[in-house]
């Protein structure tokens, strides 16, 4: 298909950076240093980022019931906390995660498609996961490779990748082979994604990787242009770590084709076999489950609704 990416205009637009961002006053920290909470950095986005893009990073499935509850869920947290401590400023919160030392209690989970969002994508996570010592995991369809990531991080440093459950073994063994040459000692299985989640703004949306080139589309990327900017000046995003041979117009399709609702403990218990270091199960919402996976040999247990973007509940039981 013929789009600006596929006719190399990106190459020639990106010698004009140097006048084009001032022009539109593309200065990639200026909303962000006013930013004073994450609902700032999220208003951030939604005033930088394509319609689309936005929708996708931000949404839930169904109704979004679970997203709506799993927000609310951290305002019903009470604190009786003990004063006159005697604690002083800066305080040590290092811990080990998956057996890894690192300086805070927690980390940036795997998030797919960064660089849909910002042309830096994985790799800016990977710099801010260094710079505060925390532990950096990799999405299986990351937009920036294993390589890249080992580029920023080195090989001793705390990483955790995470894979889906794929139709292919091969293709999956293949992955683990990567991982393991770049430097990443943790596993983390995702669990609650063998089905796509129904996520209703990305149909309102027409979500699609890569974007398509309708006159909506183009209308909305006109509205954020340092976004768009962005990305006419850059290389196309495509998930990085699937084939090469796979076309960008057949992704979704790759995808679809590899995910793999009948995959069951047994193969989860195969996978286990195939890594010899630490490994989550990513996604596991009932204690009989927890159980089953230590059985099959997880070492860790990720309790997760993936954020309510699965499947949603419309219930409490
Ligand atoms: C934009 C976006 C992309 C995500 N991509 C992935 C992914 O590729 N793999 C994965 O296991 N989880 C993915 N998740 C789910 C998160 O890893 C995480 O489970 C979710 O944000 C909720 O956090 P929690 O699991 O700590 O409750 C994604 C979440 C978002 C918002």
């Amino acid at each position: 298909m013929l789009t600006p990416h596929t006719l190399g205009i990106h190459k020639f637009l990106r010698l004009l950076n140097p006048l084009v961002r001032p022009a539109l006053n593309i200065k990639p920290n200026r909303r962000l240093k006013k930013a004073v909470n994450i609902a700032d950095v999220r208003l951030c986005a939604e005033s930088r980022v394509h319609k689309m893009c936005f929708g996708y990073l931000d949404s839930g499935g169904d109704d979004e019931v679970t997203l709506r509850r799993n927000k609310d869920a951290y305002s019903q947290l009470e604190m009786h906390f003990h004063v006159l401590s005697g604690l002083e400023p800066p305080l040590d919160l290092s811990t080990k995660i998956f057996g890894q030392d690192v300086k805070i209690p927690f980390f940036a989970c795997p998030t797919a498609g960064n660089r849909m969002f910002h042309t830096e994508g994985e790799l800016a996570v990977a710099k801010a996961s260094k710079e505060h010592g925390s532990l950096y995991c990799l999405s299986s369809i990351s937009t920036s490779s294993m390589k890249e990531i080992s580029e920023i991080l080195p090989q001793d440093y705390p990483k955790l990748f995470q894979v889906y459950v794929w139709k292919d073994r091969a293709l999956l063994r293949d992955i683990l082979a990567q991982a393991k040459e770049n430097g990443f000692q943790s596993l983390a299985l995702t669990v609650d994604f063998s089905w796509y989640g129904n996520r209703e703004r990305d149909i309102r949306n027409n979500f699609t990787i890569p974007p398509a080139y309708t006159l909506n589309q183009i209308w909305e990327a006109c509205k954020r242009p340092a976004w768009t900017w962005d990305f006419l000046s850059n290389p196309a995003y495509t998930y990085a770590l699937i084939r090469n041979d796979v076309h960008a117009d057949s992704l979704a399709n790759f995808i679809n084709s590899q995910l793999y609702p009948a995959f069951s403990w047994k193969d989860a218990e195969w996978l286990c076999s195939e890594w010899d270091g630490p490994k989550a199960i990513k996604g596991i919402c009932r204690p009989d489950d927890a159980k089953r996976a230590l059985d099959a040999g997880f070492t860790s247990i990720w309790v997760s609704n993936h954020g309510g973007r699965q499947l949603d509940t419309r219930y409490t039981l």
